[in-house]
């Protein structure tokens, strides 16, 4: 898909399909304006007979019967002009993209983001439609034989119409919404891949895929044995009953000197979760495919990161295995020693996502890190507290973690912080080892993130759990592509 900006009058637009705002209270917009003068007044007389009174997300496609350049108008309700924010434009967004796609034509120019509100300047207009161009497109197809039933596409070029004064600031927001929108692709992709396909051994070819070419992106991957010269006793114990090898990649993006100090992004990458010997039960355990989210979600940032060759030194760690049961697993009891030297007692095997974190948070210290940031679907619990709205966020910082909130309101991919006082570390105490990997029923995020808190002593870090933000449930069952939009916002933020 080819995007661009025009800052032509729309009774010029050369295009297919003129997408235009329809308010429900009689405001006409300067492109409705324009587009109906030349039409002869087709709009307005469509609008006033009802045929689309302006609801948000209504929309009518038109063939007017006149020599002008657009072949067709999409007109697109928005509601009420003075309630028209942010919000009601992406919905309207969605709704009159979604009326493109159905159709067979082939180019758009896109009235909507010209649209002067409050809370989205022009960069954010344009960098949200582009975002949503690329939600909408994505389809899953890659295990449906013949490519899948949809039929291809028709799209091909989508022109934002914004106002002169704003093309530079348009022209930032359309560059960063194409690229964060093929981050977010790629993470869904990889995060609905089953997992008898997405392997660790796939999540490290992915990386590898992305490092092929690019001369800033540099990429590691260790195995077992490496691991076990490192002595990352808790990662192993998480693999030990799994017949695929487990991996550990290192993605080492050098955006700027060598000097300066990287962010360091952690992806749990679980890519099936049975719970090991302290089984899960059946019902749904399909979605413990979307445990290695986290891990897809540094895959995305990376890739969106290269592409903007955002000028941040980022480091990428995916600590990766299966957690099965079998006859060499894990018991609940047994007690390992964690590459930082710590010893863990394995109350519940289920508990393993923080056992594979740990290790990788010890090994992100080698690194010096401006800040450590972890990303997993780490606990039930957190969709208990949050819901699948926002996603978890605890930490050790105060500055770090008010950074990663304001970068997921300002991205449409809010977080909401959790505490890790103090009084719940003694949850985690272990009558047999240096502590233990559960902390028991109660505050079940808090005391996952307590258990990483452990690992992450001396550095700055935050902790994302995803668990009810990384996938949909029900008819609309795939991945999300969350937290994306979130971690990119805040290290483009950094550097500026
Ligand atoms: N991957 C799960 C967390 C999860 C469960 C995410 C359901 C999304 C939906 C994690 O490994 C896990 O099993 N956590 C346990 C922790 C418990 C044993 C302390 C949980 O949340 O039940
Ligand atoms: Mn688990
Ligand atoms: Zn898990």
């Amino acid at each position: 898909m080819q995007f661009q900006l025009t800052s032509r009058a729309a009774n010029s637009q050369r295009t297919n399909c003129l997408m235009l705002p329809v308010y429900s209270d009689g405001h006409l917009s300067a492109a409705l304006k324009s587009a109906d003068r030349a039409t002869d007044g087709a709009l307005t007389a469509a609008i006033e007979a009802g045929d689309l009174r302006g609801a948000l997300g209504d929309t009518l496609l038109i063939r007017p019967a006149h020599d002008v350049p657009f072949e067709c108008v999409l007109l697109v309700g928005c509601g009420k002009r003075e309630s028209f924010d942010r919000d009601k434009l992406s919905k309207a967004l969605r709704a009159g993209l979604a009326a493109w796609r159905k159709t067979r034509l082939k180019s758009a120019v896109c009235a909507l983001t010209a649209e002067a509100l409050r809370g989205a300047d022009a960069y954010r207009r344009a960098r949200i439609a582009v975002e949503i161009w690329h939600d909408l497109d994505y389809r899953f197809t890659a295990m449906k034989s013949g490519g899948g039933d949809d039929s291809p596409r028709a799209q091909e070029r989508l022109s934002l119409l914004v106002r002169n004064s704003d093309t530079a600031k348009a022209r930032r927001g359309l560059q960063h919404g194409d690229a964060i929108g093929a981050g977010m692709s790629l993470s869904r992709e990889l995060g609905n891949l089953p997992a008898n396909v997405c392997t660790p051994s796939y999540l490290a070819k992915q990386a590898r895929d992305l490092g092929r070419g690019n001369k800033q992106l540099r990429i590691e991957v260790l195995d077992e044995a490496a691991m076990r010269k490192l002595g990352m006793g808790s990662l192993l114990s998480v693999t030990a009953g799994s017949d695929e090898p487990a991996k550990f990649v290192i993605l080492n993006y050098r955006g700027t000197k060598s000097g300066a100090a990287p962010v360091v992004l952690v992806g749990k990458g679980i890519t099936f979760d049975t719970g090991g010997i302290s089984l899960k039960p059946p019902p749904q355990m399909d979605e413990m495919k979307y445990d290695m989210c986290g891990a897809a979600t540094v895959l995305g940032v990376m890739r969106a990161a290269t592409e903007l060759q955002i000028r941040q030194n980022i480091i990428g760690l995916i600590p990766t295995c299966e957690n099965m049961p079998g006859g060499s697993a894990t018991k609940p009891g047994d007690i390992v020693t964690a590459m930082s030297g710590k010893t863990i007692e394995i109350l519940n095997t289920d508990a393993e996502g923080r056992l594979i974190l740990a290790d990788a948070l010890t090994y992100a210290r080698r690194f010096k890190p401006a800040a450590v940031i972890d990303i997993a679907t780490l606990t039930g619990a957190c969709i208990v507290a949050l819901g699948r709205h926002r996603s978890g966020l605890l930490g050790n910082d105060d500055a770090l973690a008010n950074a990663l909130l304001k970068a997921g309101d300002d991205a449409g991919d809010p977080a909401w912080r959790l505490p890790i006082d103090e009084a719940y570390q003694r949850l985690l105490r272990s009558n047999f080892a240096d502590l233990a990997n559960i902390g028991g029923r109660d505050a079940g995020t808090i005391t996952a993130a307590c258990f990483l808190s452990r690992f992450t002593e001396d550095m700055a870090w935050a902790h994302l759990d995803i668990a009810g933000t990384a996938w949909k449930q029900g008819a609309a069952k795939g991945s999300t592509g969350r937290p994306v939009q979130l971690l990119v916002e805040y290290l483009l933020n950094r550097f500026s």
